[in-house]
């Protein structure tokens, strides 16, 4: 394979199933025993936008899809609120069996399926990292709080990663359910910025909404990149650095 297919949708997807199969013949930790499937994640190979949750429950594991549940739902009316289709994103999670009970994952666990997660994001490629809840934002924003920094896009990396609470905890919360909605719905600026700032094709007609929350975005994600450039963010993360630029992908958004 020459280095110029490595970006196709085909390779991507190709890369995609063989790390789904590596996942399913996974027994690196205990997590697998007592569960009936893995649920390696699903969506568009060529997404622009990767969200990552924290581990299968009881729908993901009765159906070995992510995020099919109660919280799911939430996740997949969001999506669609705010101009995205759930076939447009990808979908993962850090761990890829369901902890009995839907316990916390343990870190022998989440470092069991580290390489998995890391493997995706490097196929996918993606433009946008979604973290959901406090488990995948411990992969990029090590020893931050939720509290203090969701809704706050920073680059990383190479990416922009947004990190967001969790719909679950949303769903049980009644007062997180509006903040989450609301840093959601900076989400299509946010994604918007980053295709700019990656030379790919804005969308047709300039911002997509209200100029208000893409100015806000804009402004947050300079504050950010300084911040991180003065702190050396960019070399403390755990994610592989992005490859350059791709050429424009035909964009599945908004
Ligand atoms: N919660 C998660 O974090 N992931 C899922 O797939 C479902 C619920």
């Amino acid at each position: 394979m020459g280095m110029a297919d490595l970006g196709t949708p085909d390779v991507r997807r190709e890369r995609l199933v063989r790390i789904s199969d590596d996942i399913r013949g996974c027994r690196a930790c205990v997590l697998r025993e007592g569960t009936r499937q893995a649920v390696p994640g699903e969506g568009n190979p060529d997404a622009e936008i990767l969200l990552i949750g924290e581990a299968p429950g009881q729908n993901e594991d009765l159906q070995g899809r992510p995020f099919v549940g109660a919280s799911g739902q939430f996740l997949t009316e969001m999506l669609r609120q705010n101009g995205l289709r759930r076939e447009d994103v990808f979908i993962a999670n850090v761990v890829k069996h369901r902890p009995p009970n839907n316990r916390d994952p343990l870190p022998d666990e989440i470092e069991a399926c580290a390489s998995f997660l890391s493997h995706q994001i490097e196929a996918i490629d993606p433009l946008v990292i979604i973290t959901l809840g406090r488990f995948s934002l411990a992969k990029f924003f090590p020893g931050e709080k939720i509290s203090h920094i969701h809704g706050q896009p920073r680059k990383i990396g190479g990416r922009t990663v947004i990190p967001l609470y969790h719909p679950a905890a949303a769903l049980h919360q009644g007062a997180l359910r509006k903040v989450l909605e609301a840093d959601f719905a900076k989400v299509p600026g946010i994604v918007d910025i980053a295709r700019r700032a990656a030379g790919r094709t804005a969308l047709p007609a300039g911002p997509a909404k209200a100029d208000e929350p893409v100015q806000q975005a804009f402004g947050l994600l300079e504050i950010v990149a300084d911040k991180a450039a003065g702190e050396g963010l960019e070399s403390s993360t755990t994610v592989p650095a992005a490859p350059a630029p791709k050429p424009p992908r035909q964009l599945p958004l908004l």
